[in-house]
């Protein structure tokens, strides 16, 4: 992609993001990498790498599959040169909406996710209550020829009322705020890949 292609890219996606609080685009990041991040996801997922993910922090975190039944294991830079690519890719949406937003986001923490066939999340927001550094949420989908009928969408809870899908289709990134936009992830009947994240600002008490 040209540097300019990829800055309407951003911009659209920030524009939506600010309007009504959630945006998604098809093809996001280039066929090659997004598909080089399936098989790697696809790899830690059968090399048994992804672990429970648990709901809470600290002392109240605990693995609850009545919750939400996906594996996950959290990116780190240097674990290969997909992931690499695709963090750096978030670093600059990440002073895309610092610059056109405000927003002061720090960081950009990360994770692959599998669900197995009939693995949920039920609503939620992804905000803890002692924590509230996480600011836009952006999920990148693995999964090559998604249809609607495989179920596993991503549903946001607008806040007039209405609900939007957004089906896991490999190459499209959903954004959305965090503390504001309540969401869930739909049970599927074949396994659903992703890479789930958080821009967050900086936290009050590290002054
Ligand atoms: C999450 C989440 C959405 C998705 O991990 O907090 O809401 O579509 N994921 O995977
Ligand atoms: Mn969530």
């Amino acid at each position: 992609m040209t540097e300019a292609s990829q800055q309407d890219l951003f911009s659209s996606l920030i524009d939506d993001l600010a309007s009504q609080g959630w945006s998604q685009r098809a093809l996001f990041a280039p066929q090659i990498l997004t598909r080089e991040l399936a098989a790697e996801c696809r790899k830690r997922a059968h090399d048994g790498e992804l672990n429970p993910a648990s709901v809470g922090r600290g002392s109240t975190q605990q693995v609850q599959e009545g919750i939400r039944g996906d594996r996950i294991q959290w990116l780190e830079p240097g674990q290969s040169e997909a992931s690499d690519r695709y963090l750096q890719l978030m670093d600059e949406l990440r002073q895309a909406l610092n610059q056109t937003l405000f927003l002061g986001l720090e960081d950009f923490e990360c994770h692959f996710a599998c669900y197995e066939p009939g693995a949920f999340y039920l609503r939620h927001l992804d905000r803890f209550r002692d924590d509230d550094r996480r600011t836009v949420s952006a999920v990148f989908y693995l999964n090559e020829d998604w249809q609607a009928e495989h179920g596993g969408a991503l549903r946001l809870y607008l806040n007039d009322g209405r609900e939007h899908d957004v089906l896991p289709q490999a190459g499209t990134l959903a954004l959305f705020l965090s503390g504001e936009m309540p969401h869930e992830v739909l049970p599927a009947t074949r396994e659903r890949l992703s890479l789930t994240g958080w821009f967050r600002r900086r936290g009050n008490d590290v002054l």
